[in-house]
């Protein structure tokens, strides 16, 4: 079965980006297909993959605004089983054009949906467990086309919240807006979980913000915390996945332990 989770918060900086990028690796690095949607017109998945943003031949714009299918816009990355559907300016342009038409919020559900499709159907036959395999989009930081498109094509959401001083306050907003598209558009939608983001296990208020949360949202957080760390904030600057750039970090470490959690989630998903 191929699992869609948006990872998806209408703040910008609290961590979707360098989330996406690296649970998406490490579910790879497991073994798993993955397929990264980058949803952002400024394309930072994209390019903290090592791809030149400004000389992509094919991004999500082909999908979303000329219907073309996934598995020919697709770009590889240095990750082995982590393929890469690009985005950049460009993107902007194709949330316009999907403002105008009749069926502008469920293009990226048709397009995944035939993808995932043409991915079981190159499944082993002769496989007795049954696989996951993973797509993961990042949203762009508003609520616009494009995030209802991804909300519109997900089974799950994942929401990565930043420790700090308001969290809570946006967190309950954000939980509401959650309800409000799951009814409007996609009554399956689920919760994959909250994760905290750029937790520091030196401040107290981080500490306060992340039991606080825990105490209200109990089993859907997820045990593990992202820590703040410099080697996260570098690594996109050199192109690469924290499991690359840094991989014996604690940053690594987290998100690799991320990554397990949601691999834990598909005996639930496969029921
Ligand atoms: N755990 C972390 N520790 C330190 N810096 C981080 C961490 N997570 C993200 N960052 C940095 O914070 C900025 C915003 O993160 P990003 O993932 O791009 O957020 P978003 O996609 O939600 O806008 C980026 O410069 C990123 O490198
Ligand atoms: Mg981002």
């Amino acid at each position: 079965m191929l699992k869609k989770i948006a990872v998806a918060n209408q703040k910008g900086g609290v961590g979707k980006t360098t989330t996406s990028v690296n649970l998406a690796c490490y579910l790879a690095m497991e073994g798993r297909r993955v397929l990264l949607v980058d949803l952002d017109p400024q394309g930072n998945s994209t390019s903290g993959l090592g791809l030149d943003r400004h000389s992509l031949q094919k991004t999500v714009r082909n999908v979303l605004s000329e219907s073309a299918r996934i598995a020919d816009v697709l770009c590889l990355t240095p990750i082995r089983g982590l393929d890469l559907v690009a985005s950049n300016n460009d993107t902007t342009e194709a949330e316009v054009f999907l403002l105008r038409q009749p069926e502008g919020k469920s293009r990226l559900k048709e397009a995944l949906d035939e993808y995932s499709v043409s991915v079981q159907s190159k499944s082993s036959p002769n496989s007795s467990e049954a696989n996951v395999d993973y797509v993961i989009m990042d949203c762009p930081p508003s609520l616009g086309l494009l995030t209802v498109n991804a909300l519109m094509a997900a089974d799950s959401l994942l929401l990565p919240v930043q420790c700090e001083y308001y969290a809570m306050e946006g967190l309950t907003d954000l939980l509401r807006t959650f309800t409000a598209i799951k009814q409007e558009f996609n009554p399956a939608l689920r919760l994959e979980g909250i994760v905290l983001t750029m937790a520091d296990a030196r401040t107290n208020l981080s500490k306060e913000v992340g039991e606080e949360i825990r105490h209200h949202y109990g089993r859907h957080v997820f045990e593990t915390a992202i820590p703040r760390s410099v080697r996260l904030s570098e690594a996109p600057s050199h192109g690469q996945p924290i499991a690359v750039y840094a991989p014996g970090s604690s940053a690594a470490q987290a998100y690799r332990s991320l990554a397990m959690e949601v691999i834990a989630h598909e005996k639930e998903s496969v029921g």
